[in-house]
């Protein structure tokens, strides 16, 4: 029996991370980091070969994610911190957990959807299968919560729907997760489009405000936001641009809305950029000097990441081989699987 709250979540090594997966994601994987819970924090590469990927960018990426990760506070004295693909057990439950997902639950996935008609020549079956294989990384660890932005919804109900299926059929082997989701930046939008989310694929260059910008790109980034053409300064989600601003602007300084309202109240969409830009750079400095610090000791991260996945395995390597044996998998032939 698992005594702490067991976390998990995972990020995508591709392109630059960005203030919404910091808002809706990184910042509270570091606050969940307490004496009750057992973190869990991977970089998922096999879920960013999903889509073509150029192997060196591929790697030059999951290294600069896993500093950034270090930088935003994520202690691995605290938490195991580590590549998805160094826990072969992630692959090998998948393909299990194939095997119980009925082919109709995933057709309904938006992100699929929404991905697959991007791809010109074709979206891998790798692709289509993304949401088992999430399934996987969250069960293999038997977590309890699960943080993320509000984009992952759907696909924790999969988790979830899966989780229930597996233990109907073979009797009570995982633990159903539940989403964490924060009731404000759970979904930061894009600053050039409020109506579409923060991606990180977005080809615009003021669509993101990532989260290594030095200072001027922030407050350029913000200067150019599209807003709408009214006046005054409130919380309106049916004014996108001006609402993103301020829930953005509110994330930082963790102050209220109604003390957000007063302080702009008279003010102008130029000082509201403004004040949002600086507070996004004062939020982001102490990330960005201890990423500058990470970067230069690669030793550093190798050895945060090699102790990490050597303390994943322990775990996942268990619940892989639980999930097996109730499988009937395996001619039993070693001990363990042969245990009723
Ligand atoms: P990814 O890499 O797209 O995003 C990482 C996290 O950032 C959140 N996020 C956002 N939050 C607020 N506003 C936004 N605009 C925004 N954009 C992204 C995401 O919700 C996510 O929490 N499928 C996952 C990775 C994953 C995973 C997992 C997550 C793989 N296995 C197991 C949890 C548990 C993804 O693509 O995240």
């Amino acid at each position: 029996m698992v005594s702490k709250v067991r976390v998990l979540s995972g990020i995508q090594p591709t392109g630059n991370l960005h203030i919404g997966n910091y808002l809706g994601a990184v910042r509270q994987w570091a606050a969940m980091q307490e004496d009750n819970t057992e973190c869990y924090y991977c970089v998922v590469d096999l879920h960013a070969i999903t889509v073509p990927q150029d192997p060196k960018e591929l790697r030059a990426k999951t290294r600069e994610v896993a500093a950034i990760l270090l930088a935003a506070g994520i202690d691995p004295k605290r938490s195991v911190l580590f590549v998805q693909s160094d826990v072969t057990a992630h692959a090998e439950l998948a393909w299990i957990l194939n095997c119980v997902t009925p082919f109709g639950w995933l057709t309904r996935m938006t992100q699929f959807k929404d991905k697959s008609a991007r791809q010109q020549e074709g979206a891998s079956a790798g692709l289509f299968d993304y949401p088992v294989l999430m399934a996987a990384d969250i069960l293999l660890y038997q977590a309890h919560k699960v943080p993320v932005g509000e984009d992952q919804k759907q696909h924790l109900e999969l988790t979830r729907d899966i989780t229930m299926r597996f233990n109907r059929l073979f009797g009570e082997t995982f633990t159903v997760p539940e989403p964490r989701i924060l009731e404000i930046g759970a979904r930061i939008m894009g600053l050039d489009d409020p109506t579409k989310k923060m991606s990180k694929s977005e080809a615009n260059a003021n669509h993101a405000v990532n989260l290594l910008d030095p200072p001027d790109v922030i407050r350029r980034k913000f200067q150019r936001a599209t807003t709408d053409s009214l006046t005054d300064i409130r919380f309106d989600e049916n004014r996108p641009g001006v609402f993103n601003l301020l829930t953005i602007c509110q994330s930082f300084t963790g102050e209220t809305q109604e003390a957000i309202v007063t302080r702009f109240a008279g003010k102008g969409y130029g000082d509201l950029k403004r004040a949002v830009a600086e507070a996004v750079v004062e939020g982001l400095r102490p990330l960005q000097e201890r990423y500058a610090v990470y970067s230069k000791d690669p030793a550093q991260l190798d050895a945060v990441l090699r102790d990490g996945a050597a303390r994943a395995r322990v775990v996942a390597d268990k619940t892989l081989a639980d999930a097996k044996r109730r499988v009937g998998l395996g001619a039993g032939a070693d001990q363990e699987s042969r245990v009723q």
